[in-house]
């Protein structure tokens, strides 16, 4: 157990780096948390206008997530489901709620993404799939973002074959859950019809 906390805490401080707000901030886009939604999310970066720092927080932020799983399956000889559930759970965490931001992190999607890409390549694959495909039909961030983490629990527990019990999918729901729970102003938004498209950029 002590184990899985020192690898929750690890995952949680990897998570906790604010990538798009460091690279808006250095990138002299100003800063990332007036402009948009004031997430600090890379849908919200593209806001800026700046492509460049969109797909280097997308791919960093999502790094956050693949890093942190390996850390929990390296760490943790025995039991490498429970770690590796933990370690991707914590990332995500440490990504919406950052203690170095007053806990107002963003919402967990890239990272999230990583993170399963990690546990699970195949789901992660097809999550990422059904994230651009639904993004690209309705060119609403969030919706292709719902619809991905919606789906992933299901996705994972059929194609859990670690032999390792449940751990990756429980970890897998509790990153949904968290991560659509994240998205309430957007579902809110979505209803109302409201919802910005990508790329348009918002004063
Ligand atoms: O990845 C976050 C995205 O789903 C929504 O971001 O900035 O439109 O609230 P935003």
């Amino acid at each position: 157990l002590p184990l899985l906390a020192a690898i929750g805490v690890l995952a949680y401080c990897i998570g906790s780096i604010p990538f798009g707000l460091l690279l808006t901030q250095f990138g002299g886009a100003g800063d990332i948390r007036t402009i948009g939604s004031g997430n600090i999310g890379a849908t919200n970066v593209l806001r800026t206008g700046r492509r460049g720092l969109a797909a280097a927080t997308l791919l960093l932020d999502g790094a956050k997530g693949v890093f942190a799983v390996m850390c929990g399956f390296i760490l943790s000889p025995f039991h490498t489901g429970p770690a590796m559930a933990v370690a991707a759970l914590f990332a995500v965490v440490g990504h919406c709620f950052p203690v170095w931001l007053k806990f107002r992190g963003g919402k967990g999607v890239a990272t999230g993404l990583g993170a399963v890409l990690a546990l699970s390549p195949l789901t992660g694959l097809a999550c990422c799939a059904i994230w651009l495909g639904v993004a690209r039909l309705t060119r609403i961030s969030s919706a292709g973002a719902l619809a991905a983490f919606a789906a992933m629990p299901m996705m994972l527990a059929a194609l859990n074959h670690t032999g390792d019990g449940p751990a990756i999918p429980i970890g897998g729901l509790l990153i949904a859950l968290l991560v659509i729970a994240r998205h309430r102003g957007n579902i809110r938004r979505l209803v109302d019809g409201t919802e910005p498209r990508i790329g348009r950029k918002r004063p």
